[in-house]
């Protein structure tokens, strides 16, 4: 009897629950990628290899020539403290698995070790790419598409477990599907003094705060209201302890989100000409910065396609809904410059559990049911493809 995705359940909800009890922040992720590396050992049959310092590579040759399909986890955590009560918490300080990357890793391990049972069966090439630091622009999928893991990729696929879904459902869209997260910081530049002589300054508080007001006219006046943008101050930091000072700067920090390439590129543009106008209007100058983060994640209609097919036939057809897009970024935009693809999400809510934490939240978790959902996913993936 072949091995399916049942006989791995419980070896994918433990290898969940170690790599949650030990969790690494991005680009360290050194006792993680060994662990995956050993465990993909342990399958035989595949081609392991290490394209940077904490990533694994993992080839698996089918038993007939055909195309490559690949499938990618993220395994990296985030700086956040753990309040759960469960018995398998993050036994790193401050370092958790608070957007479901443990999950994420356990279910392709669980996948590769399917496929790799099933070698003779498949044909062409299942790549699993494990990577690094998708929390942390630059992210570690630039990084590995220029190592060449998607060298001979035809198709590629990611998942991501989905807090605001519910468990047993799997979301699945083509098209736009994540945005390009993009930062700036802006700082505004006056002039200082006493906080009882304001007209012997330029009170860089008070502009601030008309910065802060008219940037989200950006949003509201300059974008077509059938596009999707979103423009969020997230810090200002300015002025001391001082309650008789005015300061001299102020720093904002925040970020843009969009789907549209050419949306995102005039960003920048509508950002500077609010900015420079009120700085100017109150004899204020500023400063700015821009960073262009990942690309938005864009799915290709037959990748998609293929994960309906793959849904359907793990699942059933009620397990498959429309995915709703989100402003949120992904660094798996960097395989989709190199083959078509497409990333899903695998719900993992539970009210009656109380799973219903959002990401990144510090008593995140999961739906363990979602694990096994997951790994059957990607294994009808596979099978779909052939
Ligand atoms: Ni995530």
């Amino acid at each position: 009897m072949p091995i399916t995705a049942t006989d791995v359940r419980d070896q994918v909800i433990s290898w969940r629950r170690h790599l949650h009890r030990h969790p690494e922040l991005s680009f360290h992720e050194t006792n993680t990628s060994r662990f995956v590396a050993e465990t993909l050992g342990g399958f035989g049959g595949l081609e392991i290899s290490r394209p940077s310092a904490t990533s694994v590579m993992a080839r698996l040759k089918g038993g007939r020539p055909g195309r490559t399909l690949a499938m990618r986890a993220d395994i990296d955590a985030l700086p956040i403290h753990e309040k759960n009560a469960h018995d398998f918490v993050s036994s790193s300080p401050g370092v958790m698995h608070a957007c479901g990357h443990d999950g994420h890793t356990a279910m392709l391990l669980g996948a590769a070790k399917v496929l790799a049972a099933r070698r003779a069966e498949l044909a062409g090439e299942i790549r699993f790419i494990f990577q690094h630091a998708e929390e942390i622009p630059p992210g570690g999928a630039e990084e590995l598409v220029r190592a060449g893991v998607m060298e001979g990729v035809d198709l590629v696929i990611g998942a991501h477990l989905w807090s605001p879904l519910q468990v047993g459902k799997v979301g699945v869209k083509a098209g736009a599907l994540m945005a390009a997260p993009d930062a700036f910081t802006i700082t505004i530049l006056g002039s200082g003094g006493h906080a009882a002589l304001p007209q012997q300054t330029v009170d860089s508080i008070a502009v601030a705060a008309q910065v802060v007001t008219n940037l989200q006219h950006v949003v509201a006046r300059n974008v077509d209201p059938l596009a999707s943008a979103v423009l969020s101050v997230t810090r200002i930091a300015g002025g001391g302890d001082a309650y008789n000072v005015i300061p001299g700067r102020v720093e904002l920090g925040g970020t843009v989100r969009t789907f549209d390439e050419t949306l995102r590129a005039e960003m920048p543009r509508l950002i500077e000409r609010i900015v420079s106008g009120v700085t100017s209007a109150h004899g204020a100058r500023f400063e700015m910065t821009y960073e262009r983060g990942y690309r938005p994640v864009i799915n290709d209609a037959g990748a998609a396609d293929l994960l309906r097919r793959a849904v359907v036939a793990a699942l059933g057809s009620d397990a498959l809904v429309e995915a709703t897009p989100t402003m949120g970024g992904e660094d798996f935009s960097a395989y989709q410059q190199k083959a078509p693809g497409a990333f899903f999400f695998v719900g993992a809510r539970c009210e009656e559990s109380g799973i219903v934490n959002p990401h990144h939240h510090e008593c995140f978790d999961v739906d363990e049911r979602a694990l096994d959902y997951g790994t059957r996913i990607f294994v009808a993936a596979a099978e779909a493809w052939r």
